[in-house]
């Protein structure tokens, strides 16, 4: 797909990998809209993305709550006219083992890693439908989508779900002329580790102790490079975004192990 006079939306585009995607877009001559909670950080990126000679437009944007997402698809259209490539990017990572959960944490990650997603389907996909152009949806799962670690379970589940989700839409959307990436790195230089400053106050845990980040396998990659390599797969229409090497292996022994599952009963 061509990008340029197009337009494109990005969720959580005030920071790591939703920035370097916008002003991605923006120098292949897209126009851009921002969405997030972060009000001065999608300023910036709007401003950003202008210097680039493109339009943009900033839409304060909690992707927890259908209507604002709503809201964000009605000023996109209106502003626009059209939207060609929605990215469904808003996360964030609560780390510590299932047995000792919050309620809260489920709530605050599941609301944004999994609902955000939904929510961006619900107000984008009739539009896009009625509009009739082609168009292109990247939902931001995780490596953690497709492969468990101990101590990741909150965001494991949101993951895998949107991966799933992503694996229906993309067959669901194909007459439609909408094509679907699910996004599933490994690190990437960002500020994910850091997810606790968007939390809102009222899914905040009484008892602060919160496990530590986990150190994830692998190289931590640019969000640059990762925006790249989401541009190709727009261009390409590819589902799967698997942008580091050091997944190969993990995936195969997951695989190795239904495999053996099923070879095994057979004996
Ligand atoms: N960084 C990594 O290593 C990594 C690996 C795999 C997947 N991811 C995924 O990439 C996506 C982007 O994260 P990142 O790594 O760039 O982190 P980041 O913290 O740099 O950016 C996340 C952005 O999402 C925004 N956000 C948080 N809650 C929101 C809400 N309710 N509504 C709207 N915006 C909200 C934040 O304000 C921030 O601008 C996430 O979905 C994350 O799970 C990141």
């Amino acid at each position: 797909m061509e990008l340029r006079g197009r337009t494109t939306v990005v969720t959580g585009g005030a920071s790591g990998i939703g920035r370097a995607l916008t002003l991605r877009f923006a120098r292949e001559g897209a126009n851009v809209v921002v969405a997030d909670v972060d009000e001065p950080g999608m300023a910036a990126v709007a401003g950003e993305a202008q210097a680039l000679g493109v339009k943009a437009l900033a839409v304060r944007t909690d992707v927890t709550e259908l209507a604002q997402v709503q809201t964000l698809a009605a000023r996109a259209f209106e502003t626009f006219g059209a939207v060609h490539v929605l990215c469904n990017n808003a996360g964030v990572a609560a780390w510590g083992g299932l047995e000792t959960a919050t309620h809260r944490d489920w709530q605050w990650v599941l609301g944004v890693n999994l609902w955000g997603v939904i929510h961006g389907v619900e107000a984008f996909v009739p539009r896009m439908i009625a509009r009739g152009e082609p168009a292109h949806i990247v939902n931001t799962a995780s490596m953690a989508g497709l492969i468990a670690s101990k101590g990741l379970g909150v965001y494991n589940t949101s993951k895998y779900a949107v991966v799933g989700l992503s694996e229906t839409l993309v067959k669901d959307l194909k007459p439609h002329r909408i094509g679907v990436s699910v996004l599933c790195p490994l690190g990437v230089e960002t500020r994910i580790r850091d997810s606790e400053r968007s939390r809102p106050a009222a899914l905040r845990n009484e008892r602060a102790e919160r496990a530590e980040p986990m150190q994830l396998i692998g190289r931590h990659l640019s969000p640059e490079t990762v925006a790249d390599m989401v541009l190709a797969a727009i261009h390409a229409n590819e589902l799967y975004v698997i942008t580091h090497d050091e997944s190969l292996e993990p995936l195969r022994r997951r695989f190795e192990r239904m495999e053996r599952s099923i070879l095994d009963r057979r004996r």
